[in-house]
Protein backbone atom coordinates (compact mmCIF):
# COMPACT_ATOMS: atom_id res chain seq x y z
CA UNK A 1 0.00 0.00 0.00
CA UNK A 2 0.82 3.70 -0.55
CA UNK A 3 0.40 6.94 0.63
CA UNK A 4 -1.11 8.91 -1.75
CA UNK A 5 -0.35 12.92 -2.27
CA UNK A 6 -3.25 14.63 -1.24
CA UNK A 7 -4.21 17.44 -3.67
CA UNK A 8 -5.50 21.07 -1.83
CA UNK A 9 -7.45 24.00 -2.58
CA UNK A 10 -6.74 25.91 -5.94
CA UNK A 11 -5.67 22.39 -7.78
CA UNK A 12 -8.49 21.49 -10.68
CA UNK A 13 -9.13 18.13 -9.78
CA UNK A 14 -10.84 19.67 -6.57
CA UNK A 15 -13.66 21.39 -8.93
CA UNK A 16 -14.17 18.73 -11.36
CA UNK A 17 -17.01 16.38 -11.33
CA UNK A 18 -16.18 12.50 -10.75
CA UNK A 19 -16.98 10.20 -13.69
CA UNK A 20 -19.51 7.17 -11.98
CA UNK A 21 -17.07 3.68 -12.40
CA UNK A 22 -18.29 0.97 -14.53
CA UNK A 23 -19.24 -1.81 -12.28
CA UNK A 24 -16.82 -4.26 -14.25
CA UNK A 25 -13.59 -1.55 -13.21
CA UNK A 26 -14.46 -2.38 -9.27
CA UNK A 27 -12.43 -5.83 -9.52
CA UNK A 28 -9.33 -4.66 -11.58
CA UNK A 29 -6.49 -4.55 -9.55
CA UNK A 30 -5.90 -1.11 -10.34
CA UNK A 31 -8.90 0.16 -8.21
CA UNK A 32 -8.45 -2.11 -5.47
CA UNK A 33 -5.19 -0.54 -5.10
CA UNK A 34 -6.08 2.66 -5.27
CA UNK A 35 -9.38 2.02 -2.80
CA UNK A 36 -6.16 0.15 -0.67
CA UNK A 37 -3.99 3.30 -1.10
CA UNK A 38 -7.13 5.91 -0.60
CA UNK A 39 -7.78 3.65 2.65
CA UNK A 40 -4.07 3.97 3.99
CA UNK A 41 -3.93 8.00 3.00
CA UNK A 42 -6.59 8.85 5.01
CA UNK A 43 -5.80 6.89 8.06
CA UNK A 44 -1.59 8.24 7.57
CA UNK A 45 -3.31 11.85 7.25
CA UNK A 46 -5.82 11.12 10.61
CA UNK A 47 -8.67 11.85 8.38
CA UNK A 48 -12.60 10.80 8.64
CA UNK A 49 -12.94 10.48 4.96
CA UNK A 50 -11.30 10.86 1.83
CA UNK A 51 -12.39 10.86 -1.57
CA UNK A 52 -11.18 9.74 -5.06
CA UNK A 53 -11.13 13.54 -6.41
CA UNK A 54 -8.38 14.24 -3.28
CA UNK A 55 -6.05 11.96 -4.72
CA UNK A 56 -6.23 13.21 -8.28
CA UNK A 57 -8.68 10.62 -9.61
CA UNK A 58 -12.22 11.81 -11.05
CA UNK A 59 -14.04 8.59 -10.21
CA UNK A 60 -17.22 8.39 -8.04
CA UNK A 61 -15.46 6.59 -5.23
CA UNK A 62 -15.24 7.60 -1.39
CA UNK A 63 -13.74 6.16 1.60
CA UNK A 64 -14.59 6.69 5.24
CA UNK A 65 -13.95 5.65 8.92
CA UNK A 66 -14.19 7.59 12.38
CA UNK A 67 -12.93 4.28 14.81
CA UNK A 68 -11.73 6.76 17.64
CA UNK A 69 -14.20 5.37 20.35
CA UNK A 70 -13.45 8.73 22.68
CA UNK A 71 -13.95 11.26 20.03
CA UNK A 72 -17.32 12.81 19.45
CA UNK A 73 -19.14 10.78 16.66
CA UNK A 74 -16.25 8.05 16.54
CA UNK A 75 -17.17 4.27 16.43
CA UNK A 76 -18.15 4.57 12.48
CA UNK A 77 -16.17 1.29 10.86
CA UNK A 78 -14.68 1.37 7.59
CA UNK A 79 -16.97 2.02 4.52
CA UNK A 80 -15.98 2.34 0.64
CA UNK A 81 -18.87 4.12 -0.97
CA UNK A 82 -18.65 3.43 -5.28
CA UNK A 83 -20.63 5.58 -7.51
CA UNK A 84 -23.05 6.81 -4.81
CA UNK A 85 -26.58 8.73 -4.59
CA UNK A 86 -27.59 10.35 -1.74
CA UNK A 87 -31.27 11.32 -0.70
CA UNK A 88 -31.77 13.50 2.30
CA UNK A 89 -33.65 12.46 5.18
CA UNK A 90 -36.40 15.16 5.82
CA UNK A 91 -35.00 17.24 8.89
CA UNK A 92 -34.19 20.72 9.67
CA UNK A 93 -30.07 21.30 8.70
CA UNK A 94 -27.41 21.01 11.51
CA UNK A 95 -24.75 23.14 12.21
CA UNK A 96 -21.17 21.17 13.10
CA UNK A 97 -17.71 21.83 12.43
CA UNK A 98 -16.11 20.98 9.62
CA UNK A 99 -12.47 20.49 8.36
CA UNK A 100 -10.82 19.09 4.80
CA UNK A 101 -7.75 17.21 3.99
CA UNK A 102 -7.74 19.06 0.67
CA UNK A 103 -7.53 22.56 2.78
CA UNK A 104 -5.38 21.81 6.06
CA UNK A 105 -5.75 23.62 9.07
CA UNK A 106 -9.10 25.40 8.39
CA UNK A 107 -12.06 24.61 10.41
CA UNK A 108 -15.79 25.85 9.85
CA UNK A 109 -19.56 25.82 10.64
CA UNK A 110 -20.75 23.74 7.67
CA UNK A 111 -25.06 22.51 7.65
CA UNK A 112 -25.85 19.44 6.69
CA UNK A 113 -29.06 17.36 6.42
CA UNK A 114 -28.74 15.39 9.99
CA UNK A 115 -29.45 12.01 7.89
CA UNK A 116 -29.46 10.95 4.29
CA UNK A 117 -30.05 7.62 2.63
CA UNK A 118 -27.23 6.09 1.01
CA UNK A 119 -27.00 4.08 -2.07
CA UNK A 120 -24.25 2.65 -4.00
CA UNK A 121 -21.87 -0.10 -4.54
CA UNK A 122 -19.44 -1.37 -2.12
CA UNK A 123 -15.53 -2.69 -2.98
CA UNK A 124 -16.67 -5.93 -4.23
CA UNK A 125 -19.41 -3.87 -6.40
CA UNK A 126 -22.30 -5.28 -4.05
CA UNK A 127 -24.94 -2.99 -3.18
CA UNK A 128 -25.57 -0.91 -1.04
CA UNK A 129 -28.60 1.20 0.92
CA UNK A 130 -28.32 2.55 4.44
CA UNK A 131 -29.08 5.28 6.11
CA UNK A 132 -26.55 7.29 7.74
CA UNK A 133 -26.96 9.86 10.50
CA UNK A 134 -25.23 12.31 13.16
CA UNK A 135 -21.80 12.35 12.48
CA UNK A 136 -21.30 9.58 9.79
CA UNK A 137 -24.35 11.85 7.69
CA UNK A 138 -22.17 14.79 7.73
CA UNK A 139 -19.15 12.69 6.63
CA UNK A 140 -21.12 11.50 3.79
CA UNK A 141 -22.40 14.44 2.73
CA UNK A 142 -19.33 15.92 2.69
CA UNK A 143 -17.39 13.31 0.76
CA UNK A 144 -20.47 13.39 -1.79
CA UNK A 145 -19.46 16.96 -2.14
CA UNK A 146 -16.22 16.41 -3.85
CA UNK A 147 -17.32 13.98 -6.42
CA UNK A 148 -19.05 16.99 -7.63
CA UNK A 149 -16.55 19.55 -7.12
CA UNK A 150 -17.49 21.28 -4.11
CA UNK A 151 -15.96 21.64 -0.92
CA UNK A 152 -17.00 22.50 2.73
CA UNK A 153 -16.54 26.63 1.90
CA UNK A 154 -19.32 26.44 -0.61
CA UNK A 155 -21.65 24.94 1.46
CA UNK A 156 -20.88 27.42 4.94
CA UNK A 157 -23.82 30.22 5.24
CA UNK A 158 -21.12 32.72 6.41
CA UNK A 159 -17.25 32.57 6.73
CA UNK A 160 -17.50 34.37 10.00
CA UNK A 161 -16.90 31.16 11.90
CA UNK A 162 -13.71 30.15 9.81
CA UNK A 163 -10.69 29.62 11.65
CA UNK A 164 -7.47 28.19 12.10
CA UNK A 165 -7.22 24.74 13.80
CA UNK A 166 -4.82 26.26 16.35
CA UNK A 167 -7.48 29.44 16.90
CA UNK A 168 -10.49 27.03 16.75
CA UNK A 169 -9.35 25.26 19.79
CA UNK A 170 -8.59 28.02 21.85
CA UNK A 171 -11.54 30.27 21.41
CA UNK A 172 -14.17 28.48 19.52
CA UNK A 173 -14.10 24.33 20.02
CA UNK A 174 -16.60 24.82 23.11
CA UNK A 175 -18.73 27.29 21.47
CA UNK A 176 -22.42 26.36 20.99
CA UNK A 177 -23.26 25.39 17.17
CA UNK A 178 -25.46 28.07 15.76
CA UNK A 179 -29.19 27.26 16.13
CA UNK A 180 -30.02 25.35 12.50
CA UNK A 181 -31.84 26.32 10.10
CA UNK A 182 -33.86 24.24 6.83
CA UNK A 183 -32.62 24.92 3.50
CA UNK A 184 -34.12 23.40 0.41
CA UNK A 185 -31.21 22.25 -1.37
NI1 LIG B 1 -12.78 17.04 2.32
Amino acid sequence: MAILPIVRLGHPALRRPAEPLALGRLGERPVRRLIDDMIATMRDAEGVGLAAPQVGMAIQLFVYEAVDEDEPGGGIPLRVVVNPMLEPIPGEMVYDWEGCLSIPDLRGLVPRHPAVRVRGLDRDGGPLDYVAEGFEARIVQHEFDHLNGVVFLDRMRDLQSLAYYEEWEEFLREAATRPSKARPE
